[in-house]
């Protein structure tokens, strides 16, 4: 088999075997096909798309490039959940310890924040002492004896994807659906989870920027989990604003942590017993979504969710006194509030522009290996449907970067879109299963 001719296949839209895919995915793992060649495949696959089967093998030997984890020896339910790229999104913090004190296994895989999105280890990482870094055995230690780990993706782990992603990146070759779903799904296929639910975040902020697009990468997600034997599962949720109140490291913690306190953010609590519901449903625990939902309302109201985070922080090495006492969180030590200078109701908060503010304050990263400042970041006090009167404080910003202090401001106070009347927000806009 020679590249060029599956190059050229492509180019001219036939649909390729299951050995030409795989031919594709060892060989270029194996440093044998130059990335100019792959460069000119995932133009060609752009363009022409693949069809389900082909989706299927490329997922299929992504996964095989590596490593996968086996959780059957671990008892219960084991399930997971994925968000396309959120602002202000920190579902998993809230999400995991509700779903362990219902007694199901949450085991995630995450990653680091990227651009304008946040990643999960390192907000946890702004919990002093938290180790991300568990090898199997430890991390199916701790999901036996509490049913949750959240731990960082090894190297092992699909390195098919780690070389396509950043040629994609380069080549701007990431917004096809085929490509997108493969990656995501060969990442969360390779840990052995029952159940999945997946979080698309439509907006101009989001991967997919419309309904219609976010509704056919769900599709094919879901037609894909499934062909993997896995329980799957697609919400699409509206990313017209930042979830959460609070954007960025120490801040999201903190939320999450209110949150499981029944304080904080309306919508992170809204999304968070949704997915949890959904999760305990297809797991088979409850025999409808109400029943569920209540079952999580009391999981909050108890304090149990909350004691399993703290578990979670105590497994895997953290300071739980952070939990008890959340003055203890340090934030960043300029702190400069957005004023409004405009009146109306509040439409729209530019996911995409929040992130990378937030990002510039210092909470985020440029490029790969970028130190943070886990205490810079961004607070909301106004969200869409909000009535704000010029002088009102929409936010409050945190950075050590004194020379970022005005620009910050000028583009927070931009990100805000109003209008005369209080329009109707749909934070869930569709379920696909
Ligand atoms: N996230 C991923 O991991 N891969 C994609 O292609 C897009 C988002
Ligand atoms: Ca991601």
């Amino acid at each position: 088999m020679n590249f060029i001719d599956i190059i050229e296949k492509k180019k001219e839209n036939k649909a390729l075997t299951e050995e030409e895919i795989k031919f594709f995915i060892e060989n270029y793992v194996k440093g044998e096909i130059p990335d100019y060649q792959v460069s000119a495949l995932l133009m060609a696959i752009y363009f022409n798309k693949l069809n389900l089967d082909e989706t299927y093998y490329l997922t299929k030997y992504m996964i095989e490039s590596g490593d996968t984890v086996d959780l059957t020896d671990v008892h219960g339910v084991k399930v997971d959940k994925h968000s396309t790229g959120g602002v202000g999104d920190t579902v998993t913090l809230v999400l995991g310890p509700l779903m362990a004190s219902v007694g199901l296994v949450f085991a995630k895989m995450s990653g680091r924040g990227l651009g304008h999105t946040g990643g999960t280890l390192d907000k946890l990482e702004a919990i002093p002492g938290f180790n991300i870094y568990l090898n199997e055995e430890e991390f199916k230690n701790n999901l036996e004896k509490s049913n949750i780990a959240v731990i960082g993706q090894t190297d092992d782990i699909v390195p098919a994807d780690k070389l396509l992603y950043a040629l994609r990146d380069a080549t701007d070759t990431v917004d096809n659906v085929s490509l997108i779903s493969s990656s995501i799904l060969s990442k969360k296929i390779a840990l052995g989870t029952d159940a999945l639910v997946l979080d698309i975040k439509v907006g101009s902020g989001a991967f997919m920027k419309d309904k219609e697009s976010a509704i056919e990468l769900s599709k094919l997600m879901v037609e894909l989990g499934k062909k993997f034997n896995r329980n799957t599962k697609a919400i699409i949720t509206n990313m017209s604003e930042p979830l959460g109140d609070a954007v960025g490291n120490s801040i999201e913690v903190i939320e999450a942590i209110k949150t499981l306190r029944g304080e904080g953010s309306k919508n992170l609590r809204e999304i968070s017993i949704k997915i949890g519901s959904s999760l305990m449903n297809m797991a088979g625990l409850t025999d409808s979504e109400e029943e569920a939902k209540k079952i999580i309302i009391e999981k909050i109201e108890s304090g149990e969710a909350l004691e399993k985070f703290k578990e979670m922080v105590e497994l895997q090495g953290g300071d739980s006194t952070y939990i008890d006492d959340i003055s203890k969180f340090k934030l960043s030590s300029i702190e400069e509030s957005v004023i409004a200078e405009e009146s109306g109701y509040v439409k729209e908060i530019e996911a995409l522009e929040i992130g990378i503010v937030s990002r510039d304050l210092g909470a985020g990263r440029l490029k790969k290996g970028d130190d943070l400042d886990l205490g810079a970041g961004i607070y909301l006090y106004k969200k869409v449907g909000d009535y704000v009167k010029k002088g009102d404080k929409l936010a409050t910003i945190y950075t050590e970067k004194a020379d970022e202090v005005e620009r910050a401001v000028e583009r927070i106070k931009k990100a805000y879109k109003y209008s005369d009347e209080k329009e109707e927000y749909k934070l869930i806009i569709e379920e696909i299963d």
